[in-house]
């Protein structure tokens, strides 16, 4: 039977409302016949119609008559296979307002001036009561807002969302939210809005800066009617609404957590005024992936610490917020502190949350009563309860993340790599909270490029996350600097890291422009973001060229620029200080020039831009043989060794082709003498195992992945982290933090997701599948059989379908399987059964060792 599994509208398989005047249909197809082709495809889109060329699938552009604002249009797909079968499937996206301009205007409180520093604003309360009198067809409220802000209409909540209108580069886009109220209008109903201070007003960044794109909150929004009598009514903010600081919510800050006081009567109305914004941003229908509630969590353990306080754990660590219900008195407050990890006594270790405090305070009214904060959230596996006692409340933990995909699982026969890729997709959830960020619980949560830089890859293997990484490249677009570079945040939101030199291009983190729209594009198919990008792409190689400049000889393609300016070898465990990590960043860096301009190389024939594309392999080759000829003596061995310095030249190919293997063998023989410990930081993590498996090394490779001595990623697992950690040795072998006063002291968290790029190898060389064309169309399933594992079996999601693989080792022979969606082609490497091609369906494959 042919079916269509999917089908999407920008990504969304429902519920999509777009201001894109050429959204993009996507759709997967399956069959349970073997070989299976599609012979046709006809779209329809409104009134428009179109046969979809055979490379169709993974996003057609509407190209029909202009699309209306505020309508509702049919997407039906019809396909048919080689036997004649057929299928259909249906869905709906919305147009929003599509540039039209608002009635309704920014509103704010006159009254209110806030000028404490590193604190965020007491939440502002909008409201308007609104009178209809005709009978509805339609009606949506169109909102956004300066800060964060929550909508309820006539008191229930609209929307899922947490932390609207998320977070972008605030100076040229502001997102606006869509709700759905045709069926919740009564006639007679009040609109209450709360805007917190978020991300715009807030503090945020580690130095606590406030009012960033505004001095107070503001709101902006439109209820618009349609009545069945054809006329259409639009009520906007402005004047006749209300606002007060007297609400509820007496205290909300992304960092510090929030404080509700469920006694207090909201009081103080006064007529809110037009508010004259300090940017004037584009204002366009939300994209991204919203951030909203997933897993909850039930206690494993509940103890008490000395001071009494009630410890709670979730046996996870996560992001998200805290759910109590309880019999409450009023006036009673109830206190909620968070940490990772327990001190020896058992009370919570807060020191490395830095200046967050990250506590709910909820006073409670009289009665049975639910508080689960909405305008903050929180890194943490314990929570610390004081204000109720153990029996007289349920506690509960919900994960809160960008509302995105699940799209592979990886499984083995060794348990402790499983729960490493359990941790790995646990940090990439508690990191992806509207923006992809470094750690969910201190005072950052930035979006630090270096680490989506690193993870990507892994990230696009766990989860679908076309929308959420399209929408923060957006704003990696917005906030290039004019000299090219990317800033090491984005969006900057009030860090300015590197102050003296704004212009600055830094490696590694830089790169994400180039790496992550490539790992977007290898995952999805998706050349859009590759010509979106393109031009941001080709500036910041030409800064990253700039900087590099300034040697002479061959180190005119050295990148030497002040280490104190880069990250070098961020993290690196074998020298625990930061300016050691630092001083290594020539190598680095030149590797980065390296890695860039070669594949900006490829983009550009990909694009068709044939001379951009010399241009970009002349230098690429340029850089390689500078690498070469200063860092090594001609015959493989890097002068200043170290892991990551050979890494990366064996992994991007920079060596020449003669000395490859003697280098392989040195990086070997360091391996070996740290004990098969790990002994990269950021650049060099994701990369050692492929360098050193594919140089004919996979022992090798093998045991630095399955060592569970310290630094390694199995260390973290065997000592019980349930998250990726930023540092390797972040607790001892008694679960204690060791880590002195050196100046990396304040850099630990238990999730940060950039270590975690080993997963790549996993779902790539363990499991055996990687894209050899983009977007999977045709992929390679060539599992590494080694480290005495006797299975892997694992789901990769392409945009074509599901692809299953599986094998198992028993007495020499492998039994492999595998499932090749509709559309693709598998190319099979098995030792022992050789190399062959695959169509689609389900196949048994025997191999031997
Ligand atoms: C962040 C990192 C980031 C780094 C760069 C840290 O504070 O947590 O993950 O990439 O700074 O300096």
């Amino acid at each position: 039977m042919l079916e269509i599994t999917r089908l999407t509208v920008e990504h969304l398989a429902q519920g999509c409302v777009t201001d894109c005047p050429a959204p993009r249909i996507g759709f997967a197809v399956q069959s349970d016949r073997n070989d299976a082709e599609l012979t046709d495809a006809i779209l329809q889109v409104g009134d428009w119609n179109v046969h979809l060329p055979r490379d169709g699938q993974t996003g057609t552009a509407y190209k029909g008559p202009a699309l209306l604002p505020f309508t509702t249009y049919g997407v039906r797909l019809t396909v048919t296979d080689n036997t004649g079968a057929a299928a259909e499937a249906e869905t709906t996206f919305e147009t929003g307002r599509m540039e039209t301009p608002w009635r309704g205007q920014w509103i704010s409180d006159p009254a209110f001036t806030f000028t404490e520093a590193k604190v965020s604003p007491v939440p502002m309360v909008f409201r308007k009561t609104i009178e209809t009198a005709k009978t509805i067809a339609r009606a949506r409220l169109y909102a956004t807002a300066m800060g964060i802000y929550e909508v309820e209409l006539n008191g229930q909540k609209l929307g899922r969302q947490y932390f609207a209108p998320g977070f972008t580069s605030y100076k040229s886009y502001l997102q606006y939210q869509t709700y759905d109220v045709t069926a919740l209008l009564t006639g007679h109903d009040t609109l209450t809005a709360t805007v917190a201070g978020g991300w715009a007003v807030g503090s945020f960044v580690f130095t606590r800066k406030n009012r960033v794109t505004a001095d107070r909150q503001a709101l902006l929004a439109e209820l618009r009617i349609e009545y069945t009598d054809g006329s259409v009514e639009v009520i906007g903010t402005d004047s006749s609404w209300e606002v007060t600081e007297n609400g509820p919510v007496r205290m909300a800050d992304l960092y510090d957590g929030e404080t509700y006081d469920a006694t207090h009567k909201t009081d103080g109305w006064h007529a809110a005024a037009p508010e004259i914004l300090k940017i004037t941003p584009a204002i366009t229908a939300e994209y991204g992936a919203p951030v909203t509630a997933h897993e909850v969590f039930k206690p494993v353990a509940v103890t008490t610490a000395p001071d009494g306080e009630t410890i709670y754990d979730f046996g996870q660590n996560f992001a998200g917020v805290i759910r109590i219900t309880l019999q409450g008195s009023a006036g009673q407050v109830i206190t909620v502190r968070h940490a990772e990890i327990l001190n020896p006594d058992g009370t919570l270790n807060t020191t490395f949350l830095r200046s967050a405090k990250a506590t709910a305070a909820y006073t409670c009214r009289d009665g049975k009563q639910t508080y689960s904060p909405r305008f903050t959230y929180m890194g943490f596996r314990y929570a610390g309860i004081k204000g109720v006692k153990p029996e007289d409340v349920e506690v509960e933990a919900v994960a809160l993340y960008s509302d995105v995909e699940h799209a592979g699982a990886f499984h083995c026969s060794n348990e402790l790599l499983n729960q490493l890729q359990s941790n790995i997709t646990w940090s990439a959830k508690s990191n992806f909270v509207d923006i992809p960020t470094d750690c969910p619980q201190r005072d950052e949560r930035m979006g630090w490029t270096g680490d989506i830089n690193v993870f990507a890859p892994t990230a696009l293997y766990n989860f679908e996350l076309s929308r959420f990484l399209e929408k923060w490249l957006r704003d990696v677009k917005a906030e290039q600097r004019p000299g090219g570079g990317i800033p090491n945040t984005v969006p900057v939101q009030g860090y300015g890291f590197p102050a003296t030199m704004p212009e600055m291009a830094v490696d590694w983190w830089g790169d994400a422009c180039v790496n992550v729209p490539w790992a977007l594009y290898e995952a999805t198919g998706s050349i859009d973001i590759l010509r979106t990008m393109y031009p941001t792409m080709q500036k910041y190689v030409k800064a990253c060229r700039f900087w590099a400049g300034f040697g002479i000889g061959k180190h005119r393609y050295i990148w030497h620029t002040p280490s104190v300016l880069h990250f070098g070898d961020w993290v690196a465990p074998d020298v625990p200080k930061m300016s050691q990590w630092q001083a290594r960043s020539k190598y680095t860096a030149t590797a980065s020039l390296f890695y860039t301009s070669s594949r900006l190389a490829a983009i550009a024939r990909i694009l068709g831009k044939d001379q951009d594309a010399a241009l970009y392999t002349d230098l690429s080759r340029k850089v390689a043989d500078a690498y070469c000829s200063v860092f090594t003596d001609g015959s493989g061995r890097v002068e200043d060794e170290f892991q990551t310095a050979y890494v990366l030249p064996l992994y991007l190919n920079i060596f020449p082709e003669n000395v490859r293997a003697k280098a392989a063998e040195n990086l070997v023989q360091l391996v070996e003498k740290n004990d098969y410990k790990i002994g990269t930081g950021f650049p060099g993590t994701p990369y050692i195992l492929f360098a050193l498996a594919d140089s004919g090394h996979a022992d090798t490779a093998f045991k630095m992945l399955l060592n569970t001595q310290c630094p390694g990623w199995l260390y973290e697992v065997r000592v019980g982290a349930t998250t990726v950690w930023e540092r390797w040795d972040g607790l001892d072998e008694n679960g204690e933090c060791p880590i002195s006063n050196d100046g990396t002291d304040q850099m630990i968290s238990y999730n940060h997701y950039a270590s975690g790029a080993v997963g790549a190898f996993l779902y790539r060389r363990v499991l055996g599948v990687e894209p050899l064309e983009a977007g999977y169309k045709r992929f390679r399933f060539a599992p590494l059989i080694g480290g005495g594992l006797t299975e892997a079996d694992g789901t990769v999601d392409t945009p074509y379908g599901k692809v299953h693989a599986a094998w198992q080792l028993a007495d020499g022979v492998i039994t492999a399987r595998v499932t090749v969606p509709m559309g693709t082609v598998c190319s099979v490497l098995l030792p022992g059964a050789g190399e062959f091609t695959l169509g689609s369906g389900t196949h048994e494959v025997r191999g031997s060792l």
